[in-house]
């Protein structure tokens, strides 16, 4: 595998592989010595035209602990902002020695183009392309699913909750688990729920009460992303709330084994409560925690010689 920039990369057999690779890297960042000599001499380049914590600092810590070199490019800092293309800013970034180019960026299809249409040799990462795909965030969920309720995922029920239109959280986690073998339902307003998900082998509903009665065994909720809407959301925040919010109420109709979920950033009081987001059922931090171990799995999966 050269480069990962969507889940449709990966068979069932592969991405089993990683997810026993991330457990691994989840032990060696326990220790108290957390380095391994593995990428010494690569090149790892974090290239981010949109603003990121997680991603960001998770993959440049990932490629330190591999004991690779790491270089972060934010599209504002860079001659980015002088209008230099993506084709020559990613032939700029391998002329100074990149083995690796971790990409997020606005545009969905961008890593794909970056690595299909030959302008660079670099291993390619997808770190979220528009609406597109998130393949290391639906990894690190699967990972923490699996610690929580064990490895095999057959028959899991997950119900992904909120902006679906805008979310490529949620088509990544959407391949994934079904590929694990995963129950996955989708669901939220009408309006951002498109219907052609379902192409994706997973079921579609517009109510979340009806959804929790059937007692999912995780809760995904989905932040809102207001800076990829087009209509004014502020009008219909209320609504949203009432219908699709992770309220108090919506957590004490939640089984005592359910798992709540949140890729974040969380929009506290809108897609989620606070009471949701630090119960004993939340996975928030243990999610953030395993991104740190599926970058390794995935840097070490694409730039290591023993591959
Ligand atoms: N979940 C996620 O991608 O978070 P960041 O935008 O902070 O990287």
């Amino acid at each position: 595998m050269k480069h990962l920039v969507s889940i449709r990369d990966l068979d069932k057999t592969e991405a089993l592989e990683l997810l026993d690779s991330a457990q691994g890297m989840s032990q060696v960042n326990d220790r108290s010595i957390k380095k391994l000599p593995t990428l010494r001499g690569r090149t790892v380049v974090n290239l981010f035209y949109e603003n990121s914590t997680r991603t960001r600092i998770s993959f440049e810590i990932a490629a330190k602990r591999l004991s690779a070199d790491v270089i972060n490019v934010s599209a504002d800092s860079s001659s980015v902002s002088k209008g230099e293309s993506l084709k020559d800013t990613a032939q700029t970034l391998e002329a100074l020695g990149a083995d690796c180019i971790v990409i997020r960026h606005p545009m969905s299809g961008a890593a794909q183009q970056l690595a299909g249409m030959g302008w660079v040799n670099s291993s390619i990462i997808n770190a979220g392309d528009g609406t597109h795909e998130h393949p290391t965030q639906a990894l690190l969920d699967a990972l923490t699913i699996q610690q929580r309720l064990g490895s095999d995922l057959t028959g899991c029920r997950v119900l992904i909750i909120g902006d679906v239109k805008h979310s490529r959280v949620a088509r990544s986690n959407a391949l994934l688990l079904s590929l694990l073998g995963a129950d996955v339902q989708l669901a939220g307003p009408v309006s951002l729920v498109p219907m052609d998900l379902s192409a994706l082998g997973v079921r579609i509903s517009h109510d979340f009460d009806i959804a929790l009665e059937s007692t999912p065994d995780v809760v995904m909720m989905l932040r809102v992303q207001r800076e990829r809407m087009l209509e004014n959301f502020q009008e219909s925040e209320a609504e949203y709330v009432n219908q699709w919010s992770l309220s108090r109420k919506r957590l004490s109709v939640l089984g005592d084994k359910s798992l709540i979920m949140h890729p974040g950033p969380i929009n506290r009081g809108l897609e989620i409560c606070s009471d949701a987001a630090e119960d004993s059922r939340s996975t928030i931090l243990q999610q953030v925690k395993n991104g740190l171990a599926v970058r390794m799995a995935v840097l070490y999966r694409l730039l290591s010689e023993e591959q």
